[in-house]
C-alpha cells in the first residue's frame, strides 16, 4: 500500500471532524444562533478535558477517595466530585454565557455574576462517584436552559426551575475506557470520542440512534422487595424473556451502553423513598432530552419527563429510560398496577 493513499493508511487518512469544526458548522441550528451557544459548549469541552486529565492520573496523586463533606443531599463528596464541580463552575464564569449554574455539589444557585448572560446550566460534575476509586467508568451531565428573567439582572430561581422541554443543549461525558462527550442541540444526537494526542474530541458516532428494542436490563435489583408491583412483574418479565442484566452503578455509563446496544435503565422508588435518588434537574431531563432525539423514551412511571414542572433544585423522580419498545412495556405494567391499587 502506498502510504500516501490519503483513503487508506493511517499514516495519511483524514483525522474527522473536530468538535469546535462541527460546533461551527451546526451552529445555525441552535434555537438561537448568536455564536454564545457555541462558546458555552466550548467551555463545557474545555472542562471536560481537564477533568479528564485528572481522572485519568487518579490513582498516582491523592486524590482519590472521600473529601470529608456531604453535600445537600447527604451524600458523602469524593475529592474528584468537587474538582469537577470547581472545573466546571469555573469554566462557566469565566466563559461568561451562563448566569447562574445548579450542581448536584451545591446547596444553592450558583450566581456566576454574568449578568449579561442569556443561559443557565444545570449539571451533575462527576456522576458515579462510588465508582470513582474503583478505576470504573464515571461521568458528567449537563443540560442547557435560556434565562427566563430579564437579561442584565442576576439569575432567579425561575430561570433554572424549566421543564426539561425547554432544554436548548444537553449532554454528558462519559470517562471511560475511552472518553466521549455526547451532546443533543434539538437535532438529533452526535457522539465524539477525545484523542488524547491531539487533545480534541473528534466525531465519531453521527447521529446516534437508540435501538427501538433491547434486551439489557439496568437496575439495582438489590432493592427489587422495595420497589412497586408493577416494576418487580416487569423484571419477572424481562427474566422470562431471557434478557441481559447490567448494573455499573453509573448511570451514564449505563445509559450509553444502552444508547449504543438497545436497553432499559430504570431507577424507581422504592417504599421507603417513593421519588428514588436521580436527580430531575441535572440527571433525568438531560439523558431525557438526548434519548428522546435518539428515538427513545423516558418516563417517571406516570409521566413523560420532560413535562414535569420541576418544583426545587435537588428535586428527585423515579426514572426509566431506554428503547421506546423497552418503556412502554414497563409503562404497561405500571398502569396494570395503578388500576390494580385504584391509585
Ligand atoms: P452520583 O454519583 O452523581 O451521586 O450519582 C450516582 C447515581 C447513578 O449514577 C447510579 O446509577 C446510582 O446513583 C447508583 O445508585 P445505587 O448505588 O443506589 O444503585
Ligand atoms: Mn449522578
Ligand atoms: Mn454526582
Amino acid at each position: 500500500m502506498n502510504p500516501l493513499d490519503t483513503s487508506k493508511s493511517p499514516f495519511t487518512m483524514t483525522i474527522g471532524t473536530t468538535l469546535d469544526r462541527f460546533i461551527h458548522r451546526h451552529e445555525q441550528e441552535f434555537a438561537y444562533a448568536t455564536g454564545e451557544l457555541s462558546q458555552l459548549l466550548r467551555d463545557i469541552a474545555l472542562a471536560a478535558k481537564i477533568v479528564n486529565r485528572e481522572i485519568s492520573r487518579a490513582g498516582l496523586l491523592d486524590i482519590a477517595g472521600s473529601n470529608g463533606t456531604q453535600n445537600i443531599q447527604g451524600e458523602e463528596q469524593q475529592k474528584l466530585d468537587v474538582m469537577a464541580d470547581i472545573r466546571f463552575t469555573r469554566a462557566l464564569k469565566n466563559g461568561g454565557e451562563v448566569c447562574g449554574v445548579i450542581s448536584e455539589e451545591q446547596d444553592d444557585i450558583i450566581d456566576t455574576g454574568n449578568y449579561q448572560g442569556k443561559y443557565v446550566v444545570a449539571m451533575d460534575p462527576l456522576d458515579g462517584s462510588s465508582n470513582i476509586d474503583v478505576n470504573i467508568s464515571i461521568g458528567t451531565v449537563f443540560s442547557v436552559y435560556r434565562r427566563v428573567s430579564e437579561v442584565g439582572t442576576p439569575v432567579t430561581l425561575e430561570d433554572v426551575l424549566q421543564p426539561g422541554h425547554r432544554q436548548v443543549i444537553a449532554g454528558y461525558i462519559l470517562y471511560g475506557t475511552s472518553t466521549m462527550l455526547v451532546y443533543t442541540s434539538g437535532n438529533g444526537v452526535n457522539g465524539f470520542t477525545y484523542e488524547p494526542s491531539l487533545g480534541e474530541f473528534i466525531l465519531s458516532h453521527p447521529r446516534m440512534q437508540i435501538p427501538t428494542k433491547g434486551s439489557v436490563y439496568s437496575c439495582n435489583e438489590g432493592q427489587v422487595n422495595a420497589y412497586s408491583p408493577g416494576i418487580r412483574e416487569y423484571l419477572n418479565y424481562c427474566k422470562e424473556k431471557n434478557y441481559k442484566a447490567r448494573y455499573i452503578g453509573s448511570m451514564v455509563a449505563d445509559f450509553h451502553r444502552n444508547l449504543l446496544k438497545g436497553g432499559i435503565f430504570m431507577y424507581p422508588g422504592t417504599t421507603d423513598v417513593p421519588n428514588g435518588k436521580l436527580r430531575l434537574m441535572y440527571e433525568c431531563n438531560p439523558l431525557s432530552f438526548i434519548v428522546e432525539q435518539a428515538g427513545g423514551k423516558s418516563t417517571n412511571g406516570l409521566k413523560r419527563v420532560m413535562d414535569i414542572q420541576p418544583e426545587k433544585l435537588h428535586q428527585k423522580i423515579p426514572f426509566i429510560i431506554g428503547s421506546a419498545e423497552m418503556v412502554d412495556k414497563v409503562s404497561e405494567f405500571l398502569a396494570e398496577e395503578t388500576v390494580k391499587i385504584g391509585k
